[in-house]
């Protein structure tokens, strides 16, 4: 799983033409969308708070309409009111309802007349879910403090009132105040020159949906990396970023060649403080990434060519709902491989396909059977639950098959027409299968049956023979990691010194669950992997450790999930400690400390995970 919450037991069967509204927003499209937001924005560092006033723009398209109803999150409303085309403001009336625990708190203001645009005024809670807030002392540089956000899937609520569904899409102008000498980032074009004065405003003139609304604010540097891209991070973390993210421009020239031209203008990255609770956020214009990645060979950089892929499959055409997801994620991993492979080789793209297939291969089967298939029933799901490894490693698994049925040249082809196709809008499965049957099935008969299509999407598992890349490296790989379990080749025998990470995920993901102590201890002792600064080799090193039994780990592996809020990278260790009684103790402690320098969202996937041992743990 990508969020690593559990899933919910979806069991539940309802007919797709029941899909008609998303279900995790309370906005009615089909009442009135909105069509451009106007954002103003006060940071309050001290109060940890967002003072706001968020001014939207409204299509109205049922003229029987009376009420627009927005989403919000621990939002305080202080005032709502109608704006005309001249400028006139008059207050409106409004009800925010209770929170639901999932989707927080509809905003249902009495509009009978239909304003050109409605204003509200407002605030943020200092716990607002989509916002992490930062102490000086929790920052690398420890100058000042810190602030960003992480909208996907449903948090921007949490920060601005507006119909929070992918399937809207609004242009936004924002103006922010901040404190000087900090500065601040959204997703929108930025300016690298601009003076840190407090004072900063931003234009994104394309349609884009609410969960790539994003801002940051902090000690932040800029070094450009080539003609439009450059790296924002803190000043002791940006020459290392810079060096890390050198080839992008040749990753955005690769993507264009095969996809047709960078919409977006610019494509910086961000790098973010530890605690981001993601590897990346596909932001446009400004990819929000985790420090985790520098680990100074490059080999970590198939994320920048992700969250870039994204600026086609995702930014310019969105899954239209949570649901839908697999067509941002599983295109998007489709793409990243192209892009590595271009750049970085052949071999490289496979090894990455593998890793996702095989660890895929291994959790698919204890799935809830609704949360197999590619396009699930949205039903008993929450908008987080959908972004699993199914949508990534199935949906990506999907297109390699079709590219390898009917081959690179006429898939390419189809993939281009088909971002051409829906450039700046949101679409669902459905409309992408419509569109996938003339243009590529039809087209070029004999090569997939439309049966065999409707498998990949609707049912659970993964389709017999589905095509997996060789890899001699990976192959070697196995052959030792065998050879050393059975005794037969000691561990400072592998022929290790050369892997690269990704062949260290290899091996350490396919060790036995648990492998014996004395094996884990050999390993170490040879290739000192406690300790490792490679969070990736990190996360799987200590929870082999950990499961095996080997307590000399527990301060190291404290350490990495004391350091990283990475969700991805510190919950499943944060598991590994929770099987045992000694081993909860020893993690709750660990979480104690540590939790005041986590992300609402890490606090709340550890909880999980302690909630569910505690429960275990009782008669
Ligand atoms: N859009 C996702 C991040 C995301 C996932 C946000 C789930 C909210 C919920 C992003 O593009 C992504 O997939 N990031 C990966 C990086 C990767 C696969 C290289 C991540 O964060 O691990
Ligand atoms: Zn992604």
């Amino acid at each position: 799983m990508r969020l690593l919450r559990p899933l919910a037991l979806g069991a539940f069967a309802l007919p797709l033409t029941a899909l008609a509204a998303d279900p995790h927003s309370n906005a009615q499209p089909d009442q009135v969308k909105v069509t451009h937001l106007d954002l103003d924005l006060k940071i309050d560092f001290p109060q940890r708070q967002l003072d706001g006033r968020a001014t939207l723009t409204l299509d109205w398209k049922n003229p029987a309409a009376t009420t627009l109803v927005l989403d919000t999150s621990a939002l305080k409303i202080a005032s709502v009111e109608a704006v005309d085309e001249a400028g006139k403001a008059s207050a409106l009336g409004y009800a925010l309802a209770a929170p639901d625990k999932e989707l927080g708190s509809a905003l249902t203001i009495q509009a009978p007349n239909h304003p050109h645009q409605v204003r509200i005024v407002y605030t943020t809670s200092p716990e607002a879910s989509g916002l992490q807030w930062l102490n000086p002392a929790q920052t690398a540089d420890k100058t000042q403090p810190f602030m960003f956000s992480q909208s996907e899937s449903i948090y921007a609520r949490s920060w601005v009132p507006l119909q929070d569904s992918p399937a809207i899409r609004f242009t936004y102008h924002a103006h922010v105040s901040a404190p000087k000498d900090v500065r601040v980032a959204m997703s929108a074009l930025n300016d690298a020159k601009h003076p840190l004065d407090g004072d900063f405003s931003f234009d994104q003139p394309h349609p884009i949906p609410s969960y790539l609304l994003a801002i940051a604010a902090g000690d932040l540097t800029v070094r450009e990396t080539g003609p439009r891209s450059a790296v924002y991070a803190e000043p002791s973390v940006v020459g290392k970023a810079a060096h890390e993210f050198e080839d992008t421009e040749q990753m955005i020239a690769t993507a264009e060649k095969l996809y047709g031209p960078y919409r977006w203008g610019r494509y910086d990255l961000l790098v973010l403080p530890p605690s981001f609770p993601y590897g990346g956020m596909e932001n446009p214009d400004m990819t929000f990434a985790t420090p985790t990645v520098l680990v100074g060979d490059k080999s970590l950089v198939s994320l920048v060519s992700h969250e870039l892929a994204h600026s086609w499959s995702g930014n310019l055409v969105t899954a239209a709902s949570w649901r839908d997801i697999w067509l941002n994620e599983g295109v998007t991993t489709y793409v990243q491989g192209r892009i590595t492979e271009a750049l970085y080789g052949k071999p490289l793209a496979d090894e990455e396909a593998l890793l996702s297939a095989r660890a895929l291969q291994k959790s698919i089967g204890g799935m809830p059977p609704n949360a197999q298939k590619l396009a699930p029933e949205p039903r008993g799901m929450s908008a987080d639950d959908t972004l699993s490894d199914v949508a990534y490693s199935k949906g990506s698994w999907f297109l390699r098959t079709l590219e390898q049925r009917y081959g690179r040249e006429r898939f390419d082809a189809y993939l281009r027409g088909y971002f051409d196709h829906f450039a700046f809008q949101s679409i669902t499965t459905e409309q992408m299968l419509d569109y996938l049957k003339p243009n590529l099935i039809d087209k070029y008969p004999g090569k997939m049956s439309w049966n065999e299509v409707k498998d990949w999407v609707y049912d659970t598992g993964v389709p017999k023979h589905a095509p997996l890349p060789d890899s001699p490296r990976f192959d070697r790989i196995d052959h030792e990691r065998s050879g050393f379990l059975a005794g037969k080749l000691a561990a400072d025998k592998l022929d290790a010194k050369g892997w690269n990470t990704q062949e260290w995920m290899y091996f350490l993901d396919r060790l036995p669950d648990p492998t014996p102590l004395a094996k884990i201890r050999e390993i170490d002792a040879a290739w000192h992997l406690t300790g490792t600064p490679n969070a990736e080799i990190g996360m799987r090193w200590y929870s082999h450790a950990i499961a095996a039994g080997d307590k000399d780990v527990w301060p190291a592996a404290a350490e990495h999930m004391t350091r990283i809020g990475r969700i991805y990278l510190t919950l499943p260790v944060y598991g590994a400690f929770a099987k045992t009684p000694d081993g909860l103790a020893f993690a709750e402690a660990t979480y104690a400390k540590a939790k005041d320098g986590y992300h609402p969202l890490t606090q709340a996937a550890i909880k999980t995970v302690f909630d569910k041992a505690e429960a275990k743990a009782k008669p």
